[in-house]
């Protein structure tokens, strides 16, 4: 137990929930052994501290920790950045290369987004796993290292052994012993404490009295989703410390800070807690929602400026409609009562085919497409064309950043 106050100390690790304590309780146990470990768990929950507190506390801490994210290498040059190239062993390589797994040598890997790697470089993996050989690319000799590895993933391994993109041998050999961080909704009651060590750090950095929350804030912020975890949640304490004057927040200023929460609208399609499949659906959801409130304020516009040119003409017909059309939700269970600024409306029967989008409406684009690549020309902007920073904001991989940027040919 002492021990465990110890490490978090030492690694900067803020919490006090029982998963949390059991998974760094594993990490110190397995540290002194060579055995593989595989940490899993949501983008932003904190898993890049386990691989440092095995190699820390093992007898490789004074070899070589290399931490690579296999997500930001592309595949044409992994292999070569993992176990090194002979010269000439293809355009460009002037010279021998070192890789990784030479380097680290009596050392620890921390092999990050492991679910990234190409099936051939999967292969390789494993038999450095299982012997402690490799090959450098282009070369035939076999070379000897004693690498001891860490793994973490953000995604479901076992859904991508089904989809045929991980293999189910390298799985098992990485997956040894599996430690599992929660997300941080499931363990809302480090989230307030998180805060303020991250409150007390921005105000050691930008020298500054820290923020506080009151008591309805520490509530909205303990209740809120969080889908970008500890991260997220470091970021927008960040940006509070930096924005808000007034240094004790309420409720009402933490809300213009957390991204609308999708889940407690609609607590079903959420359910499923880690279901891989959520954020795509989740944005599906925003884009839905963000499509109607636009169709809705276009109505109105239009309406608003039909009513302005002809002040005394009674409302009916098209108009009707329209106004049908906002305050009916899809099965027509929303009709507001009649009230005295409505007595004057009178809405004809309308049939559900005769009702017209407005012209914006239909040229508005609603391909997920055409949004996605808007978002990723956005995300680079606002993070001057910085990839890694990009990638991070919209939730994806840098590598699959990487991917859409040249499948959709985008300029930035
Ligand atoms: N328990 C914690 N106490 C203090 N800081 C934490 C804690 N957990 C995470 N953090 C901080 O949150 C940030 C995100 O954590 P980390 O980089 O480990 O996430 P991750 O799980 O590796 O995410 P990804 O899958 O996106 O790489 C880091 O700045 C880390 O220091
Ligand atoms: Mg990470």
């Amino acid at each position: 137990m002492e021990q465990l106050q110890n490490i978090k100390q030492r690694f900067g690790i803020i919490g006090n929930n029982n998963q949390l304590n059991l998974a760094l309780q594993k990490a110190i146990r397995v540290a002194p052994t060579d055995i593989s470990v595989l940490v899993s768990g949501e983008s932003g929950v904190g898993k890049e501290v386990i691989p440092k507190i095995i190699h820390g506390l093992s007898h490789r801490k004074h070899a070589k920790y290399i931490a690579v994210n296999c997500g930001a290498i592309p595949e044409g040059t992994i292999d070569s950045e993992l176990f090194g190239h002979e010269k000439g062993a293809f355009t460009g390589a002037l010279a021998d290369r070192k890789g990784y797994f030479q380097e680290a040598d009596n050392g620890t890997i921390f092999l990050d987004e492991i679910g990234e790697l190409p099936i051939s470089t999967q292969v390789r993996l494993l038999r450095v796993l299982e012997t402690g050989e490799f090959i450098k690319v282009g070369s035939s000799k076999v070379i000897k290292t004693n690498v001891r590895v860490v793994a973490a993933s953000n995604i479901n391994i076992p859904q991508a052994i089904e989809s045929g993109k991980f293999r189910e041998d390298l799985f098992y050999r990485l997956n040894t012993v599996p430690i599992h961080m929660l997300p941080l909704r499931e363990r809302a009651g480090d989230i307030h404490l998180l805060f303020r060590k991250f409150a007390r750090d921005f105000a050691e950095k930008y020298r500054m009295p820290p923020v506080y929350l009151d008591e309805k804030a520490q509530v909205l912020l303990s209740n809120y989703r969080w889908p970008g975890n500890v991260r997220q949640l470091k970021n927008i304490t960040e940006q509070i410390s930096i924005i808000e004057k007034e240094r004790n927040v309420n409720a009402d200023i933490l809300q213009n800070y957390l991204p609308a929460n999708l889940s407690k609208n609609l607590p079903a399609i959420f359910s499923k807690s880690g279901d891989e499949g959520s954020f795509s659906t989740e944005r599906e959801i925003l884009y839905k929602v963000l499509f109607d409130m636009k169709r809705d304020m276009t109505d109105l516009k239009k309406l608003v400026l039909e009513i302005m040119e002809n002040k005394d003409a009674p409302i009916s017909g098209d108009h009707a409609n329209v106004i049908r059309n906002l305050y009916n939700d899809e099965d027509g269970s929303f009709i507001p009562k009649e009230n005295s600024a409505q007595k004057n409306i009178h809405i004809e029967p309308v049939n559900k085919n005769s009702i017209q989008d407005t012209e914006e409406y239909v040229e508005e684009s609603l391909s997920l497409e055409d949004k996605e690549i808007e978002l990723i020309k956005k995300a680079l902007d606002k993070h001057n064309g910085k990839r890694k920073y990009a990638a991070q904001e919209l939730g994806i991989s840098e590598r699959t950043l990487y991917r859409k940027i040249k499948e959709y040919e985008i300029k930035g």
